[in-house]
């Protein structure tokens, strides 16, 4: 199991028109591209078991159905993540591993501060998406076990 939880630059100070794109940049190297070397990394490893689950913490924010102008840099780098999500369940489905992105929701951390849901809750969905059965979905999007628009 492979959980591509790390994550930066909830950056509410920014708007897209203005944004440093230094910024958007450093976002997309550990939100995007963080995740995806270390699938790289992993998958030859899942394949030899024939089994694997990767699982990409996501967030609401990287949903473009629901996308405003705010935190323009992680917005950026969670649409990568799910996308990265659905090019690697495509490249990986028949061999028994799992791709899926998760959206924890607003949670109590460091990032989310104070006000959201608490972290055994927030976990929830990653500990599903991390556990899934071999006939469990892949390259989907998703908050508490159900289905989030894209
Ligand atoms: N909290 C929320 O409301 C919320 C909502 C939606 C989605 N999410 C997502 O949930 C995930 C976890 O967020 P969180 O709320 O727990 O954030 P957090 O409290 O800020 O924790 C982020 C974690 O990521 C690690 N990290 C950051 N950059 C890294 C790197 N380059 N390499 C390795 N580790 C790195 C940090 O390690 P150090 O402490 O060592 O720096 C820290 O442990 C993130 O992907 C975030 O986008 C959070």
């Amino acid at each position: 199991m492979l959980v591509n939880n790390a994550g930066i630059l909830y950056d509410t100070w920014q708007r897209p028109l203005t944004a440093d794109l230094d910024v958007v940049r450093e976002a997309l190297e550990t939100n995007a591209f963080g995740a995806w070397r270390t699938s790289r990394a992993l998958v030859p490893l899942m394949r030899r078991g024939g089994y694997g689950r990767i699982v990409n913490v996501s967030s609401g924010a990287g949903s473009l159905s629901s996308m405003g102008a705010s935190t323009p840099a992680y917005n950026v780098s969670k649409v990568a993540l799910n996308a990265l999500t659905r090019m690697l369940g495509a490249e990986l489905r028949g061999t028994g591993i799992l791709v899926n992105a998760v959206d924890p929701g607003w949670t109590a951390t460091d990032m989310g501060g104070r006000g959201g849901r608490s972290v055994e809750d927030g976990a929830r969905g990653v500990i599903w998406a991390a556990t899934l059965p071999e006939d469990g979905p892949t390259g989907g999007f998703f908050y508490d076990g159900e289905p989030e628009a894209w």
